[in-house]
Order: structure tokens, then C-alpha cells, then sequence
């Protein structure tokens, strides 16, 4: 078992250094090239991030890892190969995909994600589940952004790869991002020995939004303080970056997240039809029902004033909904 791991992680290792090879030094690695700059990734970006390609053909990872002396068996449990539909041997699990290792947390590759560079199902291909890899407990670049995480105290929570590294070139070094599926309690334990504040940074699409939403109580349950960052609609962080720079991303939107109570309103409200009295009191009543369940008497309040301003509703009332709310449910 534990020998199978070391070989694993062997294998992987020898697998990014092909990748990274192909990318930068031979023919077949120039569309790659080109894609990555075309999507605005820098020399330093494409080393930091240890990114590669995976050459088209069937059988250039599986040929190489056979000359030295690995197991096609043992390395299709590790995930790099897979077995041949029809007759007998193995091909390459990734081909003609631009590919990003993703670390454990003692630095070692113990997966990867590839991208295809065209229109394309799936777009992006991970690892299969392997003795190495879970995807309900790791988190794309923790090893590299724990520090910077401690340090802030704070950890800001990405839906893609791309994204993660667009934000590191912004500024913001401390970010991951979960494998492409959601967010797990394991994910938020494993986050919160380093930070006290998740700023959840979702695409500012649908799906995005009710990932976000959804990823709340299991962060609050975690102990985290939370915000949302909000995207413009459709928009995810890579594509702001590109669009209003930086410093607009990190100002605007990073440092401008909202608290969870907001964002939960603002969800409420795009399912709400606020034009007659009927909907506006159905929204004020699941609205206050959110707020009740805030801990904080001064957030409770803050938030009230601000619907019964906004509403023209009496706070006394509000509050006192609040109140009857917060008793019932108790
Ligand atoms: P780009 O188009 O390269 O910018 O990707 P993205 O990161 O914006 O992708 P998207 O918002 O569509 O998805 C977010 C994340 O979900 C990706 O980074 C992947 O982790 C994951 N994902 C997206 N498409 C697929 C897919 O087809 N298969 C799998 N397994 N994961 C995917
Ligand atoms: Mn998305
Ligand atoms: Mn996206
Ligand atoms: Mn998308
Ligand atoms: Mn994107």
C-alpha cells in the first residue's frame, strides 16, 4: 500500500515533467502554447502553476512510463492510463489537453486536471479517486496558499482552476478552488486551521450563485465568518480580470464582498415579484426569517433598518417579527 503510493506518486511526477516538456520545447506543445496566451497566461504563470500539455497522441505517456520501468497495471489505478476498450494494453488517460497538477500537501503531484483547448465535452478531465487523490478532501494550490492564508486569516474560495491563478497573478494568494464538485464539510474543516474569514468567489452565473448559496451553512457550520463576493452576471473571476484589470477585481469585488445575511437577501429577492403589497410582505417575511437567525443582536438590527427603510415598514415591527421568529424556532 504504501509502496503502491510512492510509485503513484513517482509516476505522477515523471508524468508532469513529460507534460511540461511537451509544452514548452516541442511542436506539438505550440498549440498549447498558443491557447495559454491567447487566454493571457505569462511565462511566469505557466511555470508557477507547473502547467503542461498532454500530447494527442494514444500512447506517448504510456510508451514513456513502460521504458522506465512502470507497471501499466499499477498505473492505471494511479489513474495516468487506461485500459484499451478492444485488445490488449493501455493508452494515455489525457490527450491533447492542456494540464495542471494539483498538489498534496507536502508539494507532491497527486493528480491533474486537462482542459480541452476546443469547444468540447468533458471540458475539463480530472484524475480519477486514486490511493493518492480524494476529491472531497483536497483543494487546488492549498499547499501554496496556506501561508498566505494564515497570514490573512482569511481564505478566498474559487470554482475554477483558472480562476484560482488568475486571481494569484491579481494579488490574491490566497486562493483555491474545490476539484470541480462542492464544497464538503471535510473542505471547510480542513480550511478552517488556517483561516477565520471565506470569501466565497463563485461565477456570477446560476450555477455559480446557488453553489455559493449552498456552500453557506456548511461554512458557517465550519465556524467561518463568510462573504460573497459578487461577479457581474455570467461573468466568472478570470473573465473580470481580463476584462477590468486587477486592481478593479481585488478592490471591487474581493474586498467588496458581502456579508452572508446580504447575499441571502439579494437570492430571496430574485425569486420574489416585489411590484404588489402580496409580494413585497411574502419577501419581507422569508427576509426576516433570514435575519432572525443572525446571532448578532447588531447585525439583526442593522439589517432590519435597512429593510424598513427600504420597504417603509416600521423597525418595531420588523423587530418584533424578528423576535417571534427567533422564539419559535429555538
Ligand atoms: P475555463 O473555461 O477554462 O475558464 O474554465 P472555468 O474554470 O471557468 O470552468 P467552469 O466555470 O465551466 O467550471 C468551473 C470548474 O468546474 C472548472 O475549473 C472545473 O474544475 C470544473 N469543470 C468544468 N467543466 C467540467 C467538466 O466538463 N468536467 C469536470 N469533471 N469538471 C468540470
Ligand atoms: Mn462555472
Ligand atoms: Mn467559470
Ligand atoms: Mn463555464
Ligand atoms: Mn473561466
Amino acid at each position: 500500500q504504501q509502496k503502491e503510493r510512492a510509485t503513484l506518486l513517482e509516476a505522477n511526477g515523471y508524468a508532469s515533467k513529460l507534460y511540461r516538456y511537451v509544452l514548452r520545447n516541442t511542436e506539438a506543445g505550440k498549440p498549447a502554447m498558443d491557447y495559454l496566451r491567447s487566454r493571457g497566461f505569462t511565462d511566469k504563470l505557466i511555470e508557477e502553476f507547473g502547467i503542461g500539455y498532454a500530447p494527442s497522441r494514444w500512447d506517448t505517456l504510456t510508451q514513456a512510463l513502460q521504458r522506465n520501468g512502470f507497471d501499466p497495471e499499477e498505473m492505471e489505478r494511479g489513474g495516468l492510463l487506461l485500459k484499451r476498450h478492444e485488445g490488449d494494453g493501455y493508452v494515455d488517460r489525457f490527450r491533447d489537453r492542456v494540464m495542471f497538477p494539483i498538489h498534496s500537501g507536502d508539494g507532491r503531484i497527486i493528480a491533474f486536471a486537462g482542459r480541452l483547448m476546443s469547444a468540447g465535452q468533458p471540458k475539463y478531465m480530472n484524475s480519477p479517486e486514486t490511493p493518492l487523490f480524494n476529491k472531497s478532501r483536497t483543494l487546488y494550490r492549498l499547499r501554496e496558499a496556506r501561508g498566505a492564508i494564515r497570514k490573512t486569516k482569511q481564505v478566498v474560495l474559487f470554482e475554477g482552476y483558472v480562476d484560482v491563478i488568475k486571481a494569484w497573478s491579481a494579488g490574491v494568494e490566497n486562493g483555491v478552488a474545490t476539484m470541480g464538485t462542492a464544497l464538503t464539510a471535510e473542505h471547510a474543516a480542513v480550511l478552517r486551521r488556517f483561516a477565520d474569514e471565506a470569501i466565497v468567489c463563485y461565477d456570477g452565473d446560476n450555477a455559480g450563485q446557488a453553489a455559493a448559496y449552498k456552500s453557506l451553512p456548511l461554512l458557517e457550520e465550519a465556524g467561518f465568518r463568510v462573504r460573497i463576493a459578487l461577479l457581474p452576471p455570467g461573468m466568472d473571476p478570470d473573465e473580470f480580470i481580463g476584462e477590468h484589470g486587477a486592481e478593479a477585481f481585488v478592490r471591487e469585488i474581493v474586498e467588496g464582498a458581502v456579508s452572508a445575511v446580504k447575499f441571502q437577501l439579494i437570492y430571496l429577492r430574485k425569486s420574489h415579484i416585489l411590484l404588489e403589497d402580496d409580494g413585497k410582505i411574502r419577501y419581507l417575511r422569508e427576509a426576516v426569517k433570514l435575519v432572525a437567525r443572525r446571532d448578532s443582536p447588531t447585525e439583526r438590527e442593522l439589517i432590519l433598518r435597512e429593510l424598513s427603510q427600504e420597504f417603509g415598514v416600521s423597525l418595531d415591527a420588523l423587530k418584533q417579527e424578528a423576535a417571534d421568529i427567533r422564539r419559535q424556532e429555538k
